[in-house]
């Protein structure tokens, strides 16, 4: 008896080892709106003789790519996979054929696709063909990995992230609207890994006109796709020109002004405060956006804040101290002690001479 405990110990810990190994192979995979998925396939003794991940819309799937590295070798063998596989024809045949066309004997999952299309069917197909399957193997990192995928299949929203930037002293920018650069490189270069990450990048018209920002990834190495500009507009005209408008940005207005000629995706969705930020995220999740970043400025974040409509903070706090008030980190009132949004810290790091303070709203959406 307590010898079948070990192996069963044994046999976990194994299984969260492979699963924390596929979880890393979706590090640097950059797929939305589709999921980050990472594969490995075992030969009958245990050996790891392939392993893939999910590159994109249109590209294989995880578990086909690693299947199809093994060849025979996977017959009789084990799948460990961070997502149950798929059983329809989407862009790509059905993985759970490629899985029974490969033989394997045991198939590990993570977790459960939430995508209405899976959500529990493979592994009952899979189950049915007499696969052995394990499932919920380290379900939260799995989760973690890819938070805005489950995020938006369960909510159909994108899962927002609202970045700032700020003097330690709380100041995003100084007053004559100046604040390129309260941070360092490295925290900048943290911040392009972060935009990155993301399927959209969101400011607001006062950024545009302070900032002339390009809201592109811009790290060497990278090679993935570039997040989508998307801006919100208010009652007073954009900039003529401005170095956003050849990223093909998405504009969402209050009412139906003429955007500026650079500008043709336009989608009016007026709310009491300019754009209705709700009317907006749902937009943008029903058009496939996954992680959208919010990079500001302060009048664009107190709103979110206030509606709370944020579901993950990114701080970097720069080493200056702006010594008075110029732009404060969030515009709006803070009316009373009541009204401040209960976060909890998940991370501190340091970035050179920065700091860089991860925080999840207690009351997101
Ligand atoms: N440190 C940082 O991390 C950081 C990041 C970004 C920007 N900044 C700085 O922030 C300053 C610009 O900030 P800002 O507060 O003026 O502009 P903002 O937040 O970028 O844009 C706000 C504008 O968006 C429009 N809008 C439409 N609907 C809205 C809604 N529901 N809620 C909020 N805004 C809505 C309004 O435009 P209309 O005015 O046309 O009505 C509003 O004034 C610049 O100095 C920039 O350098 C700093």
């Amino acid at each position: 008896m307590s010898r079948r405990v070990d192996d069963n110990r044994s046999e976990t810990r194994r299984a969260e080892e492979l699963m924390l190994r596929a979880v890393g192979l979706t590090g640097d995979t950059y797929p939305h709106p589709n999921p980050r998925v990472g594969a490995i396939v075992l030969s009958p003794d245990g050996t790891v003789v392939a392993e893939r991940a999910h590159a994109g819309p249109g590209q294989p799937h995880a578990e086909v790519l690693a299947l199809t590295d093994a060849g025979g070798r996977a017959g009789g063998g084990t799948l460990v996979v961070t997502l149950e596989p798929c059983s329809h024809h989407g862009r790509t045949p059905p993985c759970v054929d490629a899985i029974l066309n490969a033989n394997v004997a045991t198939v590990i999952i993570g977790v459960e696709d939430p995508d209405l299309r899976v959500s529990g069917s493979g592994v009952s197909q899979l189950r049915e063909a007499g696969i052995t399957v394990v499932e919920g193997v380290l379900p939260e990192v799995v989760r973690r990995a890819d938070a805005g995928y489950f995020h938006h299949r369960t909510t159909g929203l994108p899962r927002l992230t609202l970045k700032m930037a700020t003097t330690i002293d709380g100041q995003a920018a100084a007053a004559d609207r100046t604040s390129q650069w309260i941070t360092g490189e490295e925290a900048r270069a943290d911040a392009h890994r972060l935009r990155a990450r993301c399927d959209a990048v969101l400011i607001g018209a006062g950024t545009v006109r302070a900032d002339n920002p390009r809201l592109d990834v811009r790290i060497d190495s990278y090679t993935g796709p570039q997040p989508r500009p998307v801006i919100v507009g208010g009652s007073r005209p954009l900039p003529v020109a401005a170095t956003v408008y050849d990223r093909d940005p998405l504009l969402f207005l209050p009412d139906g002004a003429k955007p500026p000629d650079g500008i043709s995706d336009v989608i009016v969705a007026p709310g009491p405060d300019g754009v209705d930020l709700t009317t907006m995220l749902k937009h943008l999740g029903a058009m496939g956006f996954v992680d959208v970043l919010a990079e500001g400025g302060p009048t664009l974040a107190g709103s979110l804040l206030r509606q709370r409509l944020v579901d993950e903070f990114v701080l970097y706090l720069g080493a200056k101290l702006g010594a008075g008030v110029g732009v404060p980190a969030v515009g709006g009132v803070f009316e009373t002690i009541d009204a401040a949004l209960d976060v909890q810290i998940t991370a501190i790091t340091t970035l050179g001479s920065d700091i860089r303070i991860d925080a999840t709203p207690l009351e997101a959406r």
